[in-house]
């Protein structure tokens, strides 16, 4: 059923992928996965929904520090600390502070030491603190994108059996990987990433998540309810909100952004469709 106030995909809330991708490799994954993690370099990534414009009025008073607001409060000073840790401290010029935007999407990215030093010094909460580009997608609006994308070499190097599982997903082509990790007790802001009036596309992806759930849930600002997402493999509208429940234990997802490959997309909804069918005949 597709609330009021959620866009979804053809006429469902989010599209449970588990009947069409062969997920018997999940739990051999998490291992590799896990593993992995524990070994290369890993990034924080969100803590700037509320500055961006693109979370819910009724979670936007949620008081999580929010960095684009912290960074614009700085002092001079501590914008010279906070400059000073930067990878681009020669952008940094702070006569020009004003112009600049930092983090996820912006012109200037933070650091590693920024990031930490913005969440120690300055309590900003970053949701996702594990945070890994398998592919990286480049801007959000070329992820789709497959020019120019690469695996990393932590990617094939660290976690082979995770390229494998990816390049056999219904693609055509791919441009982006990334893993999205919460550590224990941390949530997920709920935000959307496009506007569903302005953006009339739904971004092809499928996520998938190979340990424990990760309990990611549609947010209907008009009827103010939740709907979760129980299924390991999915595709949904990201420009309706979402977001991540807190649970007592780390979870990541991965998701993979593309071009579907050729009639899968026609025989999953036509499949589901005719499930719903069927459902509704029984009663
Ligand atoms: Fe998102």
């Amino acid at each position: 059923m597709l609330g009021r106030g959620l866009t979804g995909i053809a006429g469902r809330p989010f599209v449970d992928l588990e009947p069409f991708i062969d997920l018997t490799a999940l739990a051999s994954l998490d291992d590799e996965i896990c593993y992995a993690l524990a070994q290369i370099p890993t990034d924080y990534t969100g803590g700037c929904h509320r500055s961006m414009g693109i979370m819910p009025e009724a979670f936007a008073k949620e008081p999580w520090a929010d960095h684009g607001e912290v960074i614009r409060a700085m002092t001079d000073r501590e914008f010279l600390v906070f400059a000073s840790l930067s990878d681009a401290p020669h952008l940094l010029d702070p006569a020009r502070r004003a112009e600049l935007t930092f983090g996820e999407e912006r012109a200037v990215p933070l650091s590693r030491r920024q990031m930490l030093h913005l969440e120690m010094k300055h309590g900003v909460y970053f949701p996702w603190k594990v945070y890994v580009e398998l592919m990286p997608g480049g801007p959000w609006e070329k992820k789709s994108d497959p020019a120019g994308k690469r695996w990393t070499r932590d990617a094939l190097v660290h976690l082979p059996r995770t390229v494998e599982f990816v390049r056999r997903l219904p693609f055509a082509s791919v441009g982006s990987v990334k893993l999205l990790g919460l550590r224990a007790n941390d949530h997920g802001t709920v935000h959307r990433d496009a506007d569903p009036a302005v953006k009339t596309t739904v971004d092809p992806f499928i996520t998938f998540c190979p340990g424990r759930k990760k309990r990611l849930f549609l947010w209907d600002d008009v009827e103010g309810t939740r709907t979760h997402i129980d299924a390991r493999a999915f595709w949904f509208n990201d420009s309706d909100y979402h977001g991540v429940e807190a649970d007592p234990w780390f979870r990541y997802s991965i998701r993979v952004d593309g071009a579907f490959a050729g009639g899968f997309l026609e025989r999953a909804l036509g499949s589901l469709n005719a499930g719903s069918a069927a459902t509704s005949t029984r009663g």
